[in-house]
């Protein structure tokens, strides 16, 4: 059988989907053929043929494969950093407030306006390419360190650039309401830019919008999702993180494929994610980061039957992080989460929330064969020794990645 991969000896395999509870199926010492970078089938070890049946045999030497994880909320197109803000919010000062008096978001603004193109597009290869030596084999990636037409549209062209370099799926998202400029008026700002969402439909796949006090507000959100829509865009939004403005139920009304932060969502919220199917992206990083106390109501969400996903949210401001297993650890650990559940979140939930679930996260035939060979026939170990990074190797449409050698930051 020739154009046919098989990776056997697979100790432990571990495939995520909604159609078992808690969403992940556990098989023991079996193999994966692997055709046209899609999964063909799972069987017993037992029962693989002579290794000339096959393209080529990998031996997976009883270890553990999952998944790759799929990072579903992401900023990682920036310029600079912002050390100094970690080391001023350690001193007392809040998140909102360095954002109010023109840091934050704003600094990053300045510095991604600065930069030109190339100088995005390379720093930001880099950071994906580490990300993918951790696990990371589908992206969502937002534009909304540009506030204006020009660098919205600079920052999601190298957006597209990236998904052709590197070959994983990359979703696309235009945040233009991610903070209104300095020195504009809000309501001008966000006219300017629902006046100009058509220009971004051959760039972005959706539209999101930071709904916050003092930042944008719930009827905002309705105005530019009701534009978005007609448009054709995926929804989602930034809701109820610091504070609650109603902003995740009106997403949800409207159709949005996913509500993002939530810790501040309300058993309502959660009745309106659950009825409109919108999936609820928790970013636990963000808190630990930031030093937040307030936890989403997971389990409420869980109960409500609400698809719950993991992501990075990696940005210079509240999560300069790369690691979807840190994620997944925090997760569990924070949320309560059984392992099953935090695992199935970061692949099957995060892929549900880019609208892609029957195509990649859950390592099932037909789907995309993105996974990662961990360096333990434990996936458990991922959760339990936790902050050691267990991939081995990360496999993209069944073909070995190259990580990077090297460890530079940023
Ligand atoms: O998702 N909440 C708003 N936006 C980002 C942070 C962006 C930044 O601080 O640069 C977030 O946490
Ligand atoms: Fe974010």
């Amino acid at each position: 059988m020739s154009g046919i991969l098989c990776f056997r000896n697979i100790g432990q395999l571990v495939q995520a989907d909604a159609s078992t509870q808690p969403g992940i199926r556990l098989r023991k010492n079996c193999a994966m053929l692997v055709q046209d970078g899609r999964v063909h089938k799972i069987l017993k070890d037992s029962e693989i043929k002579s290794s000339k049946s096959y393209n080529r045999v990998i031996d997976c030497q009883g270890r553990a494969m999952v998944p790759g994880f799929v990072d579903c909320h992401t900023h990682l197109i920036y310029a600079g950093e912002r050390k100094d803000e970690m080391v001023e919010r350690m001193r007392g000062t809040t998140y909102l407030e360095i954002l109010e008096s023109g840091g934050g978001i704003l600094n990053t603004v300045k510095a991604t306006n600065r930069a030109t193109e190339k100088e995005l597009f390379d720093t930001a290869h880099k950071r994906m390419k580490r990300m993918m030596a951790l696990g990371t084999t589908a992206f969502e990636i937002k534009s909304g360190y540009g506030l204006n037409l020009k660098c919205e549209m600079k920052m999601l062209t190298v957006g597209k650039k990236l998904r052709t370099t590197l070959k994983v799926p990359v979703t696309l998202t235009y945040l233009g309401a991610h903070t209104v400029p300095t020195g504009e008026d809000r309501e001008e700002y966000l006219e300017e830019i629902i006046e100009n969402l058509p220009r971004f439909r051959e760039l972005a796949d959706g539209v999101d919008i930071f709904c916050e006090k003092d930042v944008f507000t719930a009827a905002d959100l309705r105005r530019l999702f009701l534009q978005a829509k007609l448009l054709g865009f995926d929804l989602r939004a930034h809701v109820e993180e610091f504070s609650h403005q109603g902003g995740c139920t009106e997403a949800a009304k409207l159709g949005a494929l996913s509500c993002d932060h939530l810790e501040h969502a309300t058993p309502m919220d959660i009745h309106a994610m659950h009825v409109a199917g919108t999936t609820a992206v928790l970013m636990p990083g963000v808190t630990l980061f930031l030093g937040g106390e307030k936890h989403p109501l997971v389990h409420s969400m869980l109960d409500a039957g609400v698809t719950l996903a993991l992501a990075t949210d990696c940005n210079p401001g509240s999560s300069p992080t790369y690691n979807m297993q840190t994620v997944l650890t925090l997760a569990s650990s924070m949320y309560r989460l059984t392992p099953e559940q935090a695992l199935a979140a970061g692949t099957y939930g995060s892929a549900k929330a880019l609208g892609a679930e029957k195509d990649f996260g859950g390592l099932l035939p037909k789907q995309h064969a993105d996974f990662n060979l961990l360096k333990t026939n434990d996936y458990l170990d991922l959760f339990y020794y936790f902050g050691e990074n267990f991939v081995d190797a990360t496999f993209i449409a069944g073909k070995k990645f190259k990580a990077p050698k090297d460890p530079a930051t940023a």
